[in-house]
């Protein structure tokens, strides 16, 4: 079962009191909704489209959208992306009569080998409609908001002009954002998160504070901070090249003499049977809610890693020991699936079962490289990761003018390497504009 730990009580906020499905919930400002559910007992969020199959949080990074809920009468944002505000009313999205009770999830036992959602198993044209209509009303991704935004009530575009815009503000590129700021550049630095800071804010070697130390430095240093925003496109034919960042107050058209991406990589789950389970959750989302909230998402912790990041599994371990888990590790090669319906109960390995209350997947990063690919950036297959790297010369610089990469973007490296990365790539980047 999940809880706070003492030790961060001072960092959390403000307390608030916030609704999930019809029931007060204590939470704290800098938590996130995800967190204060897990934290207050909520486990399931909603369920997925088809199946019904009961969905919560995997990353906790705003990349996986597991846990999409209604929030204020609109419907598929990240649980995990939104932070608690006083009165903030949330539902489960595709269930009825509630998330964690669905009888819509009769579907995942009835066609549990699968169901042809094309003819519906029917043999005639006004069957095959029937069933449509039907199917419509019982599937999809929530219902449309309650009060819709009209193109009017937006707010204007921003423009931004910098010479350096770094885009992911983790280990890498705030010490790129600073190295560049300390030699005179105007630096933006863009972050989808709710706190710049990365993996350094999910890593119990590097920890809470030094996230907060290292973007407190990035200000100090005249970097432009840019959180909660997402680099949503690149557009090469306008006016020479615009990177579009979507904010939750408004959207940025930014252009920048030069641009280094710092976007790390996803947290991505491993290859078991039934790994989509509640409570099947990344590693890095084990050690967020551990070093960033203070808390301990469960008592007995199974570790199913890879052994490319062996020694992260190893400090996490060692953190969540120390917090009072009982954890045990096991490798992908002897996983064969995890137990439970509405939460994780236990893994089945080749070597007997192991019970437990979560498990935390600790695989390679997939690297995040969609922006870059979008200005023509040369990309290799990283297989061991399963995703596409940033193919980089030793300064850091891309097979695109201008554009630079570092941390890992570029090939798994953890956070200690990236921020390194980060600091000599933005030099390198400042040197290439210039006094
Ligand atoms: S998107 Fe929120 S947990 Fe992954």
């Amino acid at each position: 079962m999940a809880r706070r730990l003492p030790v961060l009580d001072a960092a959390r906020g403000e307390a608030v009191e916030i609704r999930i499905a019809n029931e007060s919930i204590r939470a704290f400002g800098n938590e996130s909704i995800a967190a204060a559910a897990l934290a207050s007992g909520t486990r399931v969020l909603s369920r997925s489209l088809k199946y019904h199959r009961p969905r919560t949080f995997f990353c906790l990074e705003g990349h996986c959208s597991g846990c999409l809920v209604r929030l204020g009468g609109v419907p598929n944002l990240r649980a995990c992306q939104a932070p608690c505000t006083a009165g903030a009313e949330i539902e489960g999205q595709n269930a009825f009569p509630s998330a964690e009770v669905d009888l819509l999830g009769a579907v995942d036992f009835l066609f549990s080998r699968g169901l042809d959602h094309h003819t519906l198993m029917t043999g005639s044209s006004v069957l095959n409609k029937l069933a449509n209509k039907v199917v419509r009303q019982l599937s999809g991704l929530g219902r449309l908001p309650q009060s819709p935004v009209s193109a009017s009530e937006l707010p204007e575009v921003a423009e931004r002009a910098v010479d350096v815009c770094v885009i992911g503000g983790g280990p890498a590129g705030l010490a790129a954002a600073i190295a560049a700021a300390q030699r005179g550049k105007r630096t933006l630095l863009v972050d989808d998160q709710l706190r710049p800071g990365g993996s350094l804010r999910a890593d119990p070697r590097s920890g809470r504070d030094r996230a907060e130390t290292t973007w407190a430095a990035a200000i100090d240093a005249g970097v432009e901070v840019l959180a909660r925003s997402t680099a949503i496109g690149f557009f090469p034919e306008d006016d020479g090249g615009v990177l579009a960042i979507s904010s939750p107050e408004r959207l940025y058209r930014v252009h920048a003499r030069a641009w280094i991406w710092a976007t790390g990589g996803y947290a991505v789950n491993l290859p078991f049977q039934e790994n989509d389970r509640p409570g099947v959750i990344a590693a890095r989302a084990v050690g967020r809610l551990l070093v960033e909230h203070g808390i301990l998402a469960g008592d007995k912790v199974c570790i199913v890693e890879v052994p490319q990041v062996a020694r992260d599994a190893e400090a996490l371990a060692a953190a969540l020991d120390h917090a009072g888990a009982e954890v045990v590790r096991v490798a992908l090669a002897d996983t064969l699936g995890a137990r439970g319906r509405s939460w994780v109960n236990g893994v089945d390995t080749k070597k007997g079962r192991v019970d437990c209350d979560l498990v935390a997947v600790a695989a390679i990063p997939s690297p995040a490289s969609e922006g870059a690919r979008q200005q023509g950036c040369k990309v290799t297959l990283d297989p061991d990761a399963g995703g596409f790297r940033i193919v980089v010369d030793e300064a850091g610089q891309t097979s695109t003018a201008n554009v630079w990469a570092c941390g890992d973007v570029t090939g798994y490296m953890g956070p200690a390497r990236a921020a390194t990365d980060g600091a000599r790539v933005g030099a390198n980047v400042a040197a290439s504009l210039g006094g």
